[in-house]
């Protein structure tokens, strides 16, 4: 219950779950302009990951350059890709090659029928496009990336900063609090409500509750959790700022 510790881990245990899809033959590109051109153009791109069921681009959950402190941009829970090629590790140290770990991406999230190999011109595009992005030794450091894999009960926060984390952090795929309007997914549920309810208090109890929303957050579709909702690290989302979120949602104890 809530003596349960918060152990941060690697994602080790996330990549584990599951192998990468098998391949299939991709549909031929026509590629106009050059290649760093083509790849900007894919990163925003949905259909870029081919199959039918997918919303995301890469901006959806990647910015480019770091947002710079104390700006108040989108909290989104990949890594600034800005110098992601000369980085040394990715997720969290846990992967060591590149495309693979844009391969996680385009399976786990992108519900990707195939994985990009060395020679697609998708991937090579979207390489010589991260690759052109100017950079600085601290872009090139690996990014930070602490899972929280146990999780437990957070103290209330703040109600009118948790409607701005709302905003910044599940906003573009949840669609307005309470009445989900302009979702990017169908099928991710209007916070709370949509949870709340499938979730009813003769069968839940208050506590048990409130650990949807923060195993949800911090798991995404990982470690038990089905689905294609990324997770939020605590370097993305600090416990703060979830407690604020928790709040917001009314779901205080
Ligand atoms: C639904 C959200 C989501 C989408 C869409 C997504 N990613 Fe990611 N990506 C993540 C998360 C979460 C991680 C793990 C945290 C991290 O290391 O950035 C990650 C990790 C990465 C990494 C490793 C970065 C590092 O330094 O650790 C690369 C490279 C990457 N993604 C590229 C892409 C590309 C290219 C696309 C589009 C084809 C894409 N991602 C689509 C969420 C997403
Ligand atoms: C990149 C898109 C994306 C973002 C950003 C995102 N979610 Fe989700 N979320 C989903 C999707 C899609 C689902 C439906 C289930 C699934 O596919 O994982 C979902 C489901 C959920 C659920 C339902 C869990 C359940 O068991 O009923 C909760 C709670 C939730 N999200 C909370 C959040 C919170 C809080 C944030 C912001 C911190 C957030 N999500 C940000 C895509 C997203």
């Amino acid at each position: 219950m809530i003596s349960r510790r918060i152990r941060s881990a690697g994602l080790g245990p996330l990549l584990a779950v599951t192998a990468l899809a098998g391949c299939a033959d991709p549909d031929p590109v026509i590629v106009k302009g050059t290649a760093v051109e083509h790849g900007a153009a894919l990163f925003t791109d949905s259909t870029v990951a081919g199959g039918g069921y997918n919303s995301y681009a890469c901006a959806t959950c990647h910015s480019t350059a770091r947002p710079s402190p104390g700006t108040s941009s989108a909290l989104l829970p990949g890594a600034p890709l800005a110098g992601v090629t000369r980085r040394p590790s990715f997720w969290g140290g846990t992967e060591h090659e590149l495309l693979r770990s844009v391969n996680h991406c385009l399976y786990y999230f992108m519900l990707a029928d195939a994985s990009w190999d060395g020679d697609d011109t998708d991937a090579r595009a979207i390489y010589a496009y991260l690759d052109s992005l100017p950079s600085t030794p601290e872009d090139e450091a690996p990014a930070p990336f602490t899972v929280v894999v146990e999780i437990e009960d957070l103290p209330p926060g703040d109600a009118s900063r948790g409607a701005k984390t709302y905003d910044r952090a599940c906003r573009s795929c949840h669609g307005a609090a309470h009445t989900g309007e302009g979702r990017l997914v169908a099928r991710a549920p209007a916070l709370p409500d949509q949870t709340l309810e499938e979730h009813p208090l003769d069968q839940y109890t208050a506590e048990e509750r409130r650990l949807v929303f923060i195993e949800k957050t911090r798991h995404g579709g990982f470690l038990g959790y089905g689905g294609q909702m990324p997770p939020f690290s605590l370097e993305v989302l600090p416990d703060p700022d979830l407690s604020d979120l928790l709040t917001f949602f009314g779901v205080d104890p």
